[in-house]
């Protein structure tokens, strides 16, 4: 799409306008070249995945666009970058008609299936060798999209395949996806294409992570997630959800042959399958360039489809197959189609990662803070190499939803890195004997009435002495990154507190260790390793107590700014909500949780028992931390530390005044490179303001 040429021009153009921005600013005959560099890095950014420019950058520059066309709005034009965004809600989706009826494909399972195809293929043809063209089957939602004189004019969703919902507005959120595109170059009017929307395993997780912040249950998987977000009717919800598209296929054009030049490119570009591909790259769109290749035979394809499946895991997006597609255009036109799947394509679809299986019981399981998750045992079954019992069903709700009942067969999904889950009960194998599943309405571990905050699907314990919350409260305490007790672990936790030796968090500093000898399975050395450990443990810096004390909404970051903000912990309770919604980043819902818990009697006494164990309950905090050397400083850490742990590296900083940060962008001073490092190496030479420093130069910094 940009040439390398193009690239640098642009590049420079961009810095250029920065520059004028922080200087006298910029003026409306500057509105063109500002929206040539924002397209260009809106495809470096979705579409190459390389940004060139830091996010903080690309923000200025957006925003001195949007200034610029809001006041002259005669400036703006259908295509500028501003117009991705769509103020208010979408009513509804007006059903459309697809230029061309969208066909399914026919899959195909194994070597066999496509040598079967493949010579079948042949003796329509007359030919003795196909050319071959193969390429990813995503696994998303499909979408048809129509650009009409450059300008992207319609997008919709496949329904039928003969009419969809028309989700322009929608679809504008999505980076990849180009508002304008050069067909006129290949002397294009109209043309119609198809493609997916992805949400890439990354997004998806951290989809999955903020709703389990909120205590609601995760989406099922990328695929749901993506066809899901096309329907949203909050085009700004639609744009967090950070959704890919990928293009593959052109349905329908009409050329208008501007001139012969143009004709003579847009013909070559649409005489094969792999040139039509090229030609959307070459357009700005995402379309599979890198990972589609072309075969002189269906041996080769078949040799390519199985490499490409051995490594699935490790694409950032689901792919569920393989579709190879006849290369020849004219030779696709001549074998045409059936009703349902055109006769020059076939999909190979991957083993499959969902299965079968009975669902036996429902066990209900008391989280850290009395959540009673339900979890549904199966008979165990194997899918993508991994054996499946045990799968959490996290709410009530879910349950419903599902139609789920003791004794049915289940369909269970495990879709690459994403935990298994139900996807539906097959109600139709029903035999008459399947039970219902009862939720309890008292704790399964200490019979304590459940309640069910109004505004939560998720039942709770609130017995503060429940063994069960008490045990996960414990192995929190001790876990990695709160006081991080390695040589404990669950299990002896659990073991310790069955046998009656281990009882509260203060607890673990009070261990009869004589007696703990006496119990089989603890040998001296690991006796004498606990202890150790626990007794390091007193000396860990505030926030890891913070963290490890469990408190509802209290993450690591939070118990950071809370450490920050005292030196004493008991002096947390002298701080009002007001007090608390002051410090950075501190929310009604996070204060009011920090608020009750250092006001509830047991906690208080809890902190004094803690106290008197000799746990070190004062900040650390060295003075220096204000007025440190680093003071001012920001700081990221990358690859691996060879003399220091990565945790300790990050305390020195914040003990000598410094900040750090999650990400490369240009508010970073200091970049620290370890071994092995990669992409935020790569992003930082890319901001002349980072320093790039070793591991040797950020001790040398801080005096060691
Ligand atoms: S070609 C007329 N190519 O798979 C042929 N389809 O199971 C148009 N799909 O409906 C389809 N990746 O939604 C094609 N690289 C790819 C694809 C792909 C995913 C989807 C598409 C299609 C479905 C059939």
């Amino acid at each position: 799409m940009y040439a390398a040429e193009e690239t640098k021009k642009l590049q420079e153009n961009s810095r250029q306008l920065l520059t004028a921005l922080s200087a006298k600013g910029i003026g409306p005959d500057q509105v063109d070249a500002l929206r040539k560099v924002l397209r260009f890095h809106e495809h470096r950014y979705y579409v190459m995945d390389d940004p060139l420019l830091a996010d903080y950058e690309y923000d200025q520059l957006y925003k001195a666009l949007e200034k610029l066309e809001a006041e002259d709005p005669a400036l703006v034009t259908p295509d500028s970058p501003t117009q991705r965004v769509a103020k208010g809600l979408t009513k509804d989706f007006p059903t459309v008609q697809h230029l061309v009826g969208m066909l399914s494909l026919e899959n195909s399972y194994n070597a066999d299936d496509l040598l079967d195809w493949d010579r079948k293929v042949r003796e329509a043809s007359g030919l003795s060798e196909i050319e071959y063209c193969a390429e990813p089957k995503f696994d998303g939602a499909s979408i048809s999209l129509i650009y009409e004189n450059d300008i992207l004019s319609r997008a919709a969703t496949r329904g039928d395949g003969v009419a969809g919902d028309e989700i322009t507005t929608n679809i504008r959120q999505i980076g990849s996806v180009p508002l304008s595109a050069r067909f006129s170059e290949y002397g294009l009017q109209q043309v119609e294409i198809r493609g997916e929307v992805l949400m890439s395993k990354k997004s998806f997780k951290k989809y999955n992570d903020e709703l389990a912040a909120q205590g609601l249950p995760p989406l099922a998987n990328p695929r749901n997630a993506a066809s899901g977000s096309l329907r949203i009717k909050d085009p700004a919800e639609v744009k967090r959800r950070n959704l890919e598209a990928f293009l593959y296929h052109i349905s329908f054009y009409t050329a208008d042959g501007l001139n012969e030049a143009t004709s003579r490119k847009g013909e070559k570009a649409l005489s094969t399958h792999s040139g039509s591909l090229e030609m959307l790259w070459d357009l700005g769109f995402r379309s599979p360039v890198k990972e589609k290749k072309v075969f002189k035979n269906i041996q080769q394809v078949i040799d390519y489809t199985l490499s490409f499946e051995a490594g699935r895991d490790d694409l950032p997006y689901e792919i569920d197959g393989m579709v190879i597609k006849v290369n020849s255009m004219e030779l696709q036109d001549k074998l045409g189609q059936t009703s349902h799947h055109p006769r020059w394509a076939i999909a190979y679809k991957f083993k499959a990662r969902q299965a079968t299986s009975k669902l036996r019981s429902v066990e209900f399981q008391v989280g850290r803070t009395g959540s009673v998750t339900p979890v549904a045992k199966i008979d165990p079954v194997p899918i993508g190499g991994v054996t499946v019992s045990s799968i959490s069903l996290f709410n009530e709700d879910v349950i419903r939803e599902k139609d789920l009942m003791i004794g049915d067969t289940v369909l269970v999904e495990r879709a690459g890195d994403v935990i298994p889950y139900i996807v539906k009960s097959l109600a139709e194998l029903r035999t008459g004997k399947e039970s219902d599943i009862v939720f309890p309405r008292n704790c399964p571990v200490c019979g304590h009435t459940l309640v069910k905050p109004a505004e939560e699907a998720v039942w709770r314990c609130v017995n503060p002495v429940c063994p069960a919350q008490v045990v996960e409260r414990i192995i929190h305490f001790v876990s990695k990154d709160a006081m991080d007790i390695r040589s404990f672990g669950e299990a002896n936790v659990r073991k310790l507190y069955e046998l009656g030796l281990l009882q509260s968090i203060p607890g673990i500093y009070r261990l009869d260790f004589d007696k703990i000898g006496t119990l089989g399975g603890f040998g001296k050395k690991s006796i004498e390793n606990l202890q150790a450990a626990i007794e390091k443990s007193k000396q860990q810096p505030l926030h890891r107590v913070i963290f490890g004390l469990g408190i509802r909404y209290v993450g690591e970051t939070t118990a950071k700014i809370l450490a920050n903000a005292i030196s004493y912990l008991p002096d947390a309770a002298a701080l009002s909500q007001e007090d608390l919604l002051n410090l950075e980043d501190i929310g009604p819902k996070v204060a009011g949780s920090i608020y009750e818990f250092f006001h509830n009697a047991d906690n208080i006494t809890l902190l004094q028992e803690l106290e008197a164990t000799g746990v070190q309950l004062r900040s650390a905090k060295s003075p220096v931390a204000a007025g440190g050397s680093l003071e001012g400083k920001t700081f990221l850490f990358t690859g691996t530390l060879v003399q220091l742990k990565r945790t300790e590296a990050e305390e020195m900083v914040e003990a000598n005044g410094g900040k750090l940060l999650s990400g490369v962008s240009s508010k970073l001073n200091y970049l620290v490179v370890g071994e092995d490092a990669g992409s935020k190496l790569e992003k930082a030479k890319k901001i002349n303001t980072v320093h790039i420093i070793t591991e040797q130069e950020f001790m040398e910094m801080i005096g060691k």
